[in-house]
């Protein structure tokens, strides 16, 4: 079956407070981006990445979306020859080759979609807007849901076809898939596959990523 990675990179970045794109900060001597692209394609035939306006475009180089399930939307659009779809967000560069594959062998087992996740560690409560707690929920069955997440291509390509309201309200692309009737698996990951979202995120990833290439 081939499979193709799908890397959204096109956001903003606002919360960095970086100059540019978040993907394409430097991160330990490279850029975000380029630290996922380096695992994906190890498992993957082929890597499209949604970018922002302003970097070079070409056929692995597509202009992303106005939102990020729309980025994919255009990514996967890219590549019609996808039967499994590694959706993986360049704002996460410790990903690891282990967890990739065992994301793809879980939808080669018969999933629709098989997602990386952290089990819960912090007790989790839901509050009304006032701050009032209403509820304590259950940690025991709760996951924090990451990316890589793994689709059979057909199914994502499906669930992605929703009108722009709904793209834009989606923060992952599993929560399309299983409105969609899919079924969708987690995958424990490692503890350091962290988002960078804000400067220290940066900061801890620069460490781990120093520390992973011995430099
Ligand atoms: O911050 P957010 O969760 O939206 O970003 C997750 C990933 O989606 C990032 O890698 C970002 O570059 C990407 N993204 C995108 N297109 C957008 C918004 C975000 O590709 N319009």
């Amino acid at each position: 079956m081939a499979v193709v990675g799908i890397v959204p990179a096109a956001g903003s970045g606002e919360r960095l407070g970086a100059d540019g794109p978040n993907a394409f900060v430097v991160c330990a001597g490279k850029p975000l981006v380029e630290w996922s692209l380096e695992v994906l394609s190890e498992v993957c035939e082929r890597v499209v990445v949604a970018v922002p306006p302003g970097v070079q475009l070409g056929a692995d180089r597509v202009l992303g979306g106005a939102v990020r399930s729309e980025s994919v939307r255009i990514a996967l659009a890219a590549a019609p020859e996808a039967e499994i779809a590694v959706v993986h967000d360049a704002a996460r560069p410790l990903l690891t080759r282990s967890l990739v594959e065992r994301c793809v062998q879980a939808v080669r087992d018969g999933w629709d979609g098989a997602v990386a996740a952290a089990p819960m560690a912090d007790t989790v409560k839901q509050a009304a807007p006032d701050g009032r707690v209403e509820r304590t929920l259950d940690r025991s069955r709760l996951w924090s849901i990451q990316t890589p997440q793994v689709f059979r291509a057909d199914v994502l390509r499906r669930a992605l076809e929703v009108p722009a309201g709904v793209l834009a309200a989606a923060t992952d692309d599993a929560s399309l898939v299983e409105a969609a009737g899919g079924a969708v698996c987690v995958v424990e990951s490692p503890p350091e596959n962290l988002k960078v979202t804000r400067r220290v995120d940066l900061l801890l990833a620069e460490t781990l990523l120093r520390d992973r290439a011995g430099c």
